[in-house]
């Protein structure tokens, strides 16, 4: 039994995650490009007391890959622009650790958690390798991602904690700015990271950003287990995500952590309606875009709005889905969970009326992670 409330988050696609979407006659055909778009959602899902807007991401493309990812925008600087137009969801963005580079990202994400107050996430994913063709790796092979990966996030996790909480006065009085035996450098020495810090940005509101990861591999769920606060689940199977989730919760709790602090987060793409009929015409309403011939699958969760919030409930009570994390195919797919899903989630009581908190963290029932300096002391 699921103890903890429903966490509800949405990955906000541009023009849509699939070769069609963006052909939908209510789809602005430059979404992905459009900082106007992301703000409307991103304030209607903060109207729905969602706990995050969530930016997947690609490395590198081809004239085959779908549409948004032909062209959009840098997960981090849209997020950054997100912050000033909402005050309570969350915001995460995916960045690869196969590619970017540790002080850079932790400095980004420190920033958007500061700037956010305190509501940053970071995603991070390998990726496939076909990005280190971009990155100039390619010297590193598959193999070389998640060892990689592992001294990338202790790297970052390491600078987080650069500075204590205390560690600056800013004193005008006595000129004491910064208490200098409160700052730390990491001298960080690995295989693929040399890494001296320390980094230049104090901790925020909520100690640090809340670190998402996702992948299927064993080498994965090691990892995972040892740095994840939640992780990304294939949705299409409630065994095979309940099943994932126990094993990796039982790793979390062989790492030395809690279970209680660790979100299993399966994505779903619904298609609700107020009646079973009426979803069926979105689904068709979306058929109509695919090349002759073709079928639009139902997705797991389709029909009346009942029929999908006690589908939601059971998810969530049988320990499958600490947060559901929706990603709509059709254009109004956010308002329609938000105006007819929402409210019956909030009357079963397994989902908030009002955010508890004004960080990501907190919202998402997650412990402060105080800084490694201090608690040494
Ligand atoms: C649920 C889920 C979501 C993912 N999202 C992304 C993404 O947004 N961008 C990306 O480049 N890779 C994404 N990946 C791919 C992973 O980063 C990784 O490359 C892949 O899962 C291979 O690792 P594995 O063998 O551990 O599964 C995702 C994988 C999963 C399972």
């Amino acid at each position: 039994m699921n103890r903890k409330k429903l966490k509800i988050g949405a990955i906000v696609d541009g023009v849509g995650w699939s070769h069609t979407a963006w052909r939908h006659p209510n789809m602005p055909s430059n979404a992905s490009e459009s900082i106007d778009f992301y703000a409307a959602k991103a304030r209607r899902l903060e109207e729905g007391k969602f706990d995050m807007v969530f930016l997947a991401d690609v490395s590198h493309i081809g004239p085959g890959m779908i549409p948004h990812y032909l062209s959009m925008f840098e997960g981090v600087s849209i997020l950054s622009a997100l912050s000033m137009v909402t005050s309570h969801i969350g915001l995460v963005a995916t960045i690869a650790t196969s590619y970017a580079d540790p002080f850079t990202v932790a400095r980004q994400m420190a920033s958007l958690d500061k700037i956010s107050n305190g509501r940053a996430g970071w995603n991070a994913i390998t990726s496939n390798p076909g990005g280190l063709a971009n990155y100039s790796r390619r010297h590193l092979h598959k193999s070389d991602l998640y060892p990689m990966k592992e001294e990338f996030i202790e790297v970052v996790e390491g600078l987080w904690d650069s500075y204590e909480d205390d560690a600056f006065m800013r004193d005008k009085k006595t000129g004491s700015f910064l208490n200098p035996s409160k700052m730390h450098p990491l001298y960080y020495r690995g295989k693929y990271f040399s890494v001296d810090g320390p980094l230049n940005i104090s901790r925020s509101v909520q100690g640090r950003p809340v670190i998402f990861q996702a992948g299927t591999s064993n080498e994965f769920m090691d990892i995972a287990a040892k740095h994840a606060e939640g992780v990304l689940v294939n949705g299409d199977d409630l065994h095979y995500a309940k099943q994932f989730g126990l094993e990796l919760k039982r790793r979390v709790v062989i790492a030395g952590r809690s279970a209680d602090n660790f979100l299993i987060m399966p994505t779903q793409n619904p298609i609700v309606g107020r009646t079973e009929a009426e979803a069926r015409e979105k689904l068709q309403e979306l058929e109509r875009l695919l090349p002759p011939g073709y079928r639009m699958p139902k997705p797991l969760l389709f029909g009346s709005a009942e029929d999908v919030a006690d589908q939601i409930e059971h998810w969530h009570g049988v320990g499958a889905m600490d947060l559901l994390l929706l990603r709509m195919e059709h254009p109004s797919g956010f308002d329609d969970f938000i105006d007819l899903v929402v409210p019956l989630l909030q009357k079963k009581g397994i989902f908030r009326t009002e955010y508890e908190a004004s960080t990501l963290r907190g919202n998402l029932e997650l412990p402060y992670i105080p800084n490694r300096y201090s608690v040494e002391r």
